[in-house]
């Protein structure tokens, strides 16, 4: 698969942009800013005075963002930096206060099909899942090196896969006679263990989808970075700023949800979005990776 062909679609733009009334003099910053779809809609709107600040993990999407801003009228500053350092990087651009957060949590297409990262059970790729090449771990460090029950424990924990342990106890079969350095190898063990896709009943997703789920969140140190964000955003919104969180598995929403109530709950938020917001079946049907999307907002009060 050639990832440089793939499209992203921004998820939830409509929704986003009639939610997110921005001054045109406004500060914004996308924390996960990718090819910069959502910010080349906000980015329209926004007047010269306006800053548009983007963060991300992937140098790629960087240079992909900086080439689809360029013609934005407001400044737009890029920075290849994680959002758990969202506060720092943001003060550090001379900035106390901002009037939107956006996050997009997870990976977007392009990078899903990019071998190098080594994401995708669907085509067979490296089984690395860094998205930030910094980080030393890689998925296939994990499988063949942690033994079963951290295994399994790990599937189990960030994949919420019931058959954790069968899984594991086929991961560590394999790796005895071969190393595991694909993600279709990784599939396959995957499937033998759990059955063949369409053979569960009651799944309709492929049963490699949590175990690979797992490892990503476990290499990429996902829900902790998330946490970071979560706890650093509200002390940077200006008042009646808003912050919006698109997430894509239940670890990731809950975490937003029980964060956006207990700031809610001490005054510091208002929540817009009492249930979260999810994509239309027209959406959805024109862009998959929408399907699981669940976006909630809140404002500083
Ligand atoms: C779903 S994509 C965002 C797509 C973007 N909203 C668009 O419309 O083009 C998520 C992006 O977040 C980035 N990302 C993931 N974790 C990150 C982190 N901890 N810090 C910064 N960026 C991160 C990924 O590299 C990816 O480019």
């Amino acid at each position: 698969m050639n990832s440089s062909k793939i499209e992203h679609i921004p998820v939830l733009a409509g929704t986003l942009i009639e939610q997110i009334n921005l001054p045109r003099d406004g500060v914004m910053v996308d924390a996960t800013i990718g090819h910069g779809g959502h910010s080349f809609l906000f980015g329209q709107t926004l007047g010269p005075e306006a800053v548009l600040i983007g963060l991300d993990l992937d140098k790629k999407a960087i240079r992909g963002a900086q080439f689809k801003l360029k013609d934005l009228s407001c400044k737009v500053i890029l920075l290849y930096a994680n959002f758990s350092e969202i506060s720092e990087q943001v003060r550090e651009q001379g900035f106390e206060s901002v009037d939107f957060i956006l996050a997009d949590l997870g990976v977007s297409s392009v990078q899903l099909a990019d071998a190098k990262i080594g994401l995708s059970f669907q085509t067979d790729m490296p089984l690395d899942m860094r998205i930030d090449k910094r980080i030393k771990t890689t998925a296939a460090d994990i499988v063949n090196k942690a033994d079963q029950k951290s295994l399994a424990d790990l599937i189990y924990k960030f994949g919420q896969d019931r058959g954790s342990r069968r899984i594991a106890r086929f991961i560590v079969r394999e790796r005895q006679s071969r190393p595991i350095t694909t993600t279709g190898q990784l599939a396959s063990i995957v499937c033998r263990a759990l059955g063949q896709p369409g053979r569960r009943r009651k799944s309709r997703i492929h049963p490699a989808t949590r175990t690979f789920q797992a490892l990503r969140i476990a290499v990429n140190n996902e829900l902790e970075n998330l946490e970071k964000l979560l706890s650093s955003a509200s002390g940077m919104l200006a008042k009646k700023g808003r912050i919006a969180v698109i997430s894509y598995h239940s670890l990731e929403d809950r975490l937003v949800k029980n964060n956006f109530k207990a700031n809610e709950k001490d005054g510091i938020y208002k929540i817009i979005t009492k249930k979260p917001i999810v994509p239309s079946r027209e959406e959805i049907a024109l862009n998959q990776r929408a399907r699981s999307a669940k976006l909630r907002i809140a404002e500083r009060q």
